[in-house]
C-alpha cells in the first residue's frame, strides 16, 4: 500500500491488517508486515505464526507510536501458505536482505532456482536466516544494489534481479534506499493495482513504459551483452572477475525516470493525491476502491512521487502498451460472512441466487434459447472441432465430469476430461482442431495454467470457464464464459461448483442449438434450469436433518459415497468435500465398480451414502443397493421425493413377493434424504448440496474450521 494523502501510522497498519483479513482464505500459516519507522531508513517488521488475529495481538503489544503522520508512506504485508519451510515466525514474510533490512520482500509463488542463488549469495558472505525461497530475492536485491554502488533507480534494480530469478512470483519490494517507493512484479502469480483517488483520474489507462535503451553493462573494462544474464550467470559464478564488484550500467540511470503517467496528473500538471493498493486478489482492495489495473506477466509496477509507472521487464513484439483501469463490481458484503458462522455455509446457502446469476441474461426461458456473449463468435468453430478436451483440477475437474455425458449426448463430439497435472505429466497429442475448455474458479491454478500454455503452443482453440474476473486463465484463453458466482472465500468450493456445472450445461446447449434432432431434449433441460433455483432452495431446508445425522458419524474414520451415471461426479465431489474439511477418509465410488473391489470394505459399521435419485439407470442403482445391504451395509440414501422404495425386504421363505407396505417398512431402518426431481443431467446440482452440507457439519462437529482446512489453499499457484 502506498499513501499519498496524509495518514497516521495507525491507519496504515490498520489498512494492511484489514487487507490481510480479507486474504486470509488464501493462506493462513503465518502473516507479517513492514511499515516505515520514525526514521526514514528504518522499518518496523512484525511477523507471527497462525491467523491474522495473532498478528494483530502482536501489534497491540509492540508499543509502536501509532499517531505519527506520513504524507507518503509504503507498507507491505503478506499471508503465507507454506511451500518452502514450515510455518514459523522466521519463515513468515516480509523477508529481509540483511539485519538492517535495507530491502524487504513479500512474495507469492515459487522460485525454482533459489538453491543456486542461495549458494552463490552465501559464497559472497550473505547469511541466510530462513528456509524460504523468498529470502534469496531480498538478498539478491542488496547484492545487486551494492554491486552497482546505488546508481540504479528502483526499476532498473528490479530488472537486474528479475533476469536472475526463475519460477513464478508476485512480489512487492520496499527499501530504505528508496523511501516512499514500492515496486512490484509478476510472473505466473496474480497481481493487481487498486487506485483510490480524491479526484477523477484524467484518463482511464496507464501507459506501459517499454525499455528504450539498449543496455550494455561494463565490468572491469569488459563489455558484456546484457542479454539476459550478467550479474549471476547460472551455475558458474558471478560473471565478474573475482573480487570486483564494479558493475556499471551506463545509460540506465539517466532517462528512465519518466514523467508521471497521465492518469495521475491533473490539468495543471500537479499530481492528483492518490493511494495505491497492490494485491494478489481483489478481495484485499475492494473496500478501498473499485478501480483496478490487472498486471500482466513481466510487468513491473513502480510507485513513486505520487504516480504509478508500469514498465516491462523486456521488450516484446505485439505486447499492448496500455493497461486499462477497470471498475470492478465486487461488493464488500460479498466477502463478509454476514450472519453465517463460516464462509462455507454462507456460500452453500447462496447457491439458489448464485446459479441464477450464472444464467442471468444468458438463458431465455420463454424462447428456450441460450446466448453466451463470450463465445458467440466462436461457437461454430467449436462445433467443427474434432474433439473437446476439458481440463481442470479438484472441484472444477468434477464439474467437467458431471457434464461430460451431456456434452457427448448433445454435440456428438468426442469429449475427454483431464486432470491438469496428469495431462501435463503425459503431454498427450493435441491438435489444432481440438477445443480445450479450462475450468477454474480462481483462474490462477498453476497446473491448469501450465496445461493452457501447452494447448496454446499446439494451436488448439482454448476456452475459459472462470469465476475470477481478470485472472490468468480468463486473460490467456481465446474466449470464454465467466460463471458469475461472486467471490468464493471458503477453501472447499461449493457455489463455484454448481455455477461451473450450469455454465458447462449452457455451453453444451449453445453448441447444439443448430440441431433439430436435439431440440426436445434441449427444451426439457432449459425448462429444468428454469426451476432449479427454487428446487435447490428446497434442498437447503434439509440442513437441520443433515446436521443431526452428521452428529452420529463424527467418530467414523472412513466413509463411502456411491453413485453412477450422472451421479458418479456427485459421489467424487461429495467425497472430496467431506475429506478436505472433516479429514474423514471418504471415497467416491462408481456403483458399477463396487463388485470389483470396494465391496470388500462394506460391513455394518462403515458409513455409506448412496445416491439413488431416479434416472434411466435406476434398475442398476437398485442392484447396487442390494449388493450393499446383502453385506449388512446400512446406506444413507439420497433419493427422489416420493420416489420408489429402494430396499428389498427379506426374502420370504415361501417365496411370495413382498407387499408395498412390507417393502416400505424394510426401508424405514435406513436414513433417507429426499430431493426434488429434475432432468437427469441437472440432478447432480441438487444432490451435491446434501453432501456439501454433510461435509460442513462433519467438520464443525469434529471441531474443525471448514474455512481453513489444514494444508490446503484456495488457489494453488505452484505446480
Ligand atoms: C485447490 C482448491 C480446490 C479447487 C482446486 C482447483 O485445490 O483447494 O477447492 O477445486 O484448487 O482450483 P480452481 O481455482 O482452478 O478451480
Amino acid at each position: 500500500v502506498n499513501y499519498l494523502v496524509e495518514k497516521s501510522r495507525g491507519e496504515i497498519v490498520d489498512t494492511l491488517l484489514t487487507g490481510l483479513d480479507r486474504l486470509e482464505y488464501r493462506g493462513y500459516d503465518s502473516s507479517g508486515f513492514a511499515v516505515d519507522a520514525d526514521k526514514r531508513n528504518e522499518n518496523y517488521v512484525i511477523r507471527e505464526v497462525g491467523k491474522v488475529s495473532e498478528l494483530r495481538k502482536l501489534v497491540q503489544e509492540a508499543h509502536m507510536d501509532m499517531s505519527k503522520r506520513f504524507s507518503t508512506h509504503v507498507g507491505i504485508a503478506h499471508n503465507r501458505w507454506a511451500t518452502h519451510g514450515q510455518p514459523s515466525r522466521t519463515n513468515a514474510h516480509p523477508h529481509r536482505s540483511d539485519p538492517g533490512a535495507e530491502f524487504l520482500v513479500v512474495h507469492n509463488g515459487n522460485i525454482t532456482n533459489y538453491r543456486e542463488l542461495k549458494s552463490l549469495l552465501e559464497s559472497k558472505g550473505y547469511a541466510f536466516e530462513t528456509e524460504t525461497d523468498t529470502e534469496c530475492i531480498a538478498k539478491l536485491a542488496k547484492y545487486v544494489y551494492d554491486t552497482n554502488k546505488g546508481r540504479l533507480d528502483f526499476t532498473e534494480l528490479l530488472k537486474l534481479i528479475l533476469v536472475e530469478i526463475e519460477g513464478s512470483y508476485g512480489i512487492l519490494v520496499k527499501s530504505s534506499h528508496y523511501p516512499g517507493e514500492v515496486i512490484a512484479a509478476r510472473n505466473g502469480s496474480p497481481l493487481l493495482v487498486g487506485i483510490k483517488s480524491e479526484r477523477k483520474l484524467k484518463v482511464d489507462f496507464v501507459d506501459v513504459e517499454f525499455p528504450d535503451i539498449n543496455v550494455e553493462a561494463v565490468a572491469d573494462n569488459v563489455t558484456h551483452e546484457f542479454n539476459p544474464r550478467l550479474v549471476l550467470p547460472r551455475g558458474n559464478g558471478l560473471g565478474l572477475p573475482d573480487g570486483s564488484n564494479s558493475l556499471m550500467v551506463p545509460g540506465l540511470n539517466n532517462d528512465l525516470r519518466h514523467s508521471q503517467s497521465r492518469a495521475f496528473i491533473s490539468d495543471d500538471g500537479m499530481p492528483i493525491p492518490t493511494e495505491f493498493f497492490l494485491a494478489s486478489d481483489l478481495a484485499a482492495v475492494v473496500e478501498q476502491t473499485k478501480k483496478v489495473i490487472f498486471l500482466e506477466d513481466d510487468d513491473i509496477a513502480h510507485i513513486y512521487d505520487g504516480g504509478l509507472h508500469i514498465h516491462r521487464v523486456r521488450r516484446e513484439e505485439g505486447m499492448s502498451s496500455i493497461r486499462s483501469i477497470q471498475t470492478i463490481e465486487m461488493e464488500l458484503q460479498q466477502i463478509r460472512k454476514g450472519n453465517f458462522d463460516h464462509f462455507m455455509l454462507k456460500e452453500i446457502f447462496e447457491q439458489p441466487e448464485s446459479i441464477v446469476n450464472t444464467m442471468r441474461g444468458r438463458v431465455n426461458f420463454e424462447n428456450r434459447t441460450v446466448k453466451l456473449g463470450g463465445l458467440s463468435n466462436y461457437i461454430s468453430a467449436i462445433r467443427r472441432s474434432r474433439r473437446i478436451v476439458m481440463i481442470a483440477c479438484g472441484t472444477s475437474y468434477h464439474s467437467c465430469l458431471a457434464t461430460r455425458d451431456l456434452f457427448e449426448e448433445l454435440t456428438d463430439i468426442p469429449i475427454s476430461v483431464e486432470i491438469a497435472s496428469y495431462f501435463l505429466d503425459r503431454r498427450p497429442p493435441l491438435f489444432r482442431d481440438d477445443t480445450c475448455i479450462f475450468v477454474s474458479q480462481s483462474g490462477e491454478t498453476a497446473d491448469t495454467i501450465l496445461a493452457l500454455k501447452y494447448c496454446i503452443e499446439r494451436g488448439a482453440m482454448c476456452v475459459g470457464v472462470v469465476n475470477a474476473v481478470g485472472s490468468g486463465i480468463s486473460r490467456q484463453t481465446l474466449c470464454g464464459v465467466h460463471i458469475n458466482a461472486g467471490p468464493e472465500i471458503g477453501v472447499a468450493s461449493t457455489k463455484a461448483y454448481t455455477s461451473q456445472y450450469i455454465t458447462l450445461v449452457m455451453i453444451a446447449l449453445s453448441l447444439s442449438e443448430d440441431r433439430l434432432s436435439k431440440q426436445s431434449r434441449r427444451n426439457e433441460i432449459i425448462d429444468g434450469l428454469g426451476k432449479i433455483s427454487a428446487q435447490l432452495q428446497e434442498v437447503l431446508g434439509l440442513n437441520d436433518r443433515i446436521q443431526a445425522v452428521s452428529e452420529t458419524l463424527v467418530d467414523k474414520l472412513k466413509m463411502l459415497i456411491l453413485g453412477r451415471g450422472y451421479q458418479y461426479a456427485t459421489a467424487l465431489e461429495g467425497a472430496l468435500k467431506i475429506k478436505e474439511i472433516s479429514y474423514i477418509l471418504a471415497e467416491g465410488i462408481l456403483t458399477g465398480e463396487l463388485k470389483h473391489g470396494p465391496l470388500a470394505l462394506v460391513d455394518a459399521d462403515i458409513p455409506i451414502i448412496m445416491i439413488a435419485t431416479k434416472d434411466k439407470l435406476f434398475d442398476k442403482i437398485i442392484n447396487g443397493i442390494g449388493q450393499v445391504t446383502a453385506r449388512s451395509g446400512k446406506p444413507i440414501f439420497i433419493a427422489s421425493q416420493n420416489g420408489p422404495t429402494l430396499v428389498e425386504g427379506k426374502k420370504k421363505e415361501n417365496g411370495s413377493v413382498e407387499t408395498k407396505a412390507e417393502l416400505q417398512s424394510a426401508e424405514t431402518s435406513y436414513v433417507r434424504f429426499e430431493v426434488p426431481e429434475t432432468v437427469d443431467c441437472l440432478q447432480g446440482l441438487l444432490n451435491i448440496v446434501i453432501l456439501q452440507i454433510f461435509g460442513y457439519w462433519l467438520a464443525v462437529k469434529k471441531g474443525y474450521n471448514p474455512d481453513h482446512p489444514r494444508n490446503l489453499a484456495k488457489a494453488v499457484t505452484t505446480e
